[in-house]
C-alpha cells in the first residue's frame, strides 16, 4: 500500500478551517474559564495541539491511553472485509496523571465509531467528579454505532469507511499524512 494510493476524503484546508471554527465555539462556550485538555492516545494527539493552540484559555493537558482487543490487524483476519471492528472489549493502557477533580475536561477524540471507547473513558472521568465533561471528535461514524453515544463537539461526520492520516493510523502507519484519507477495502481485507 503505497502513500498515493489513498484517496482524500477531508484536505488539510479543510480540516484547518473546521479545527478553528471549533477552537472558537469552545472558547467562547469556556470564556474565563481554565480547562484541561484530555487527549485519548495516539489518534488525537495532532488534532489536540492543533485545536488547543487555537484556544486562548488557561489550559493544562493529559493524555489517556485504551486499545480495543481485536481492533485492525487482528480482527481483520476474523472479519474479512471488516478489519476495523472492534471486539468490544476496551483496556485502558494508560490512565490520566492528574485529579480532574472539579475541573472543566474536554476528551480530545480522533474518531467516534462504534461508541465503545468513549462509553469506556466518560464512565472512568465521571469518577474523577470534574466540574464538566465535554466530548471531542474530529470525526463521527454515527452509521457504526454500538452504544448510544453523542460528541458534543464534532468536526466532520463521515460514512462508514476506514480513514487514516491526521494522526489516525492503519497498523500504526499514515498518522503523519497531513489529510485525512480513505483506506479501501481491499487493503483492510488483505491485512497488507
Ligand atoms: P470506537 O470505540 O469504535 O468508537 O472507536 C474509537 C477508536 O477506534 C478510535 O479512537 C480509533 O482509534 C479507532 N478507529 C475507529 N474507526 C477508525 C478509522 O476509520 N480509522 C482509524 N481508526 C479508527
Amino acid at each position: 500500500m503505497r502513500v498515493s494510493e489513498l484517496q482524500v476524503l477531508i484536505s488539510r484546508q479543510q480540516i484547518a478551517q473546521r479545527v478553528s471554527e471549533m477552537a472558537a465555539q469552545i472558547t467562547r462556550d469556556f470564556a474565563g474559564q481554565p480547562v484541561i485538555f484530555v487527549g485519548v492516545l495516539k489518534g488525537a494527539a495532532i488534532f489536540l495541539s492543533d485545536l488547543a493552540r487555537q484556544v486562548p484559555l488557561d489550559s493544562t493537558f493529559d493524555f489517556i491511553g485504551v486499545c480495543s482487543y481485536g481492533q485492525q490487524q487482528e480482527a481483520a483476519k476474523a472479519n474479512a472485509g471488516r478489519g476495523w471492528d472492534s471486539t468490544g472489549e476496551v483496556r485502558l493502557t494508560k490512565d490520566v496523571e492528574h485529579s480532574m477533580a472539579g475541573k472543566n475536561v474536554l476528551l480530545v477524540e480522533d474518531i467516534l465509531d462504534t461508541g465503545l471507547t468513549l462509553t469506556y473513558i466518560k464512565k472512568l472521568l465521571l469518577n474523577h467528579q470534574p466540574k464538566s465533561l465535554r466530548l471531542v471528535a474530529l470525526l463521527d461514524k454515527p452509521s457504526r454505532r454500538r452504544q448510544p453515544m453523542q460528541a458534543d463537539y464534532v468536526g466532520f461526520t463521515i460514512p462508514d469507511k476506514f480513514v487514516v492520516g491526521y494522526g489516525m493510523d492503519y497498523a500504526e502507519r499514515f498518522r503523519n499524512l497531513p489529510d485525512i484519507c480513505v483506506l479501501s477495502e481491499a487493503v483492510l481485507s488483505s491485512g497488507k
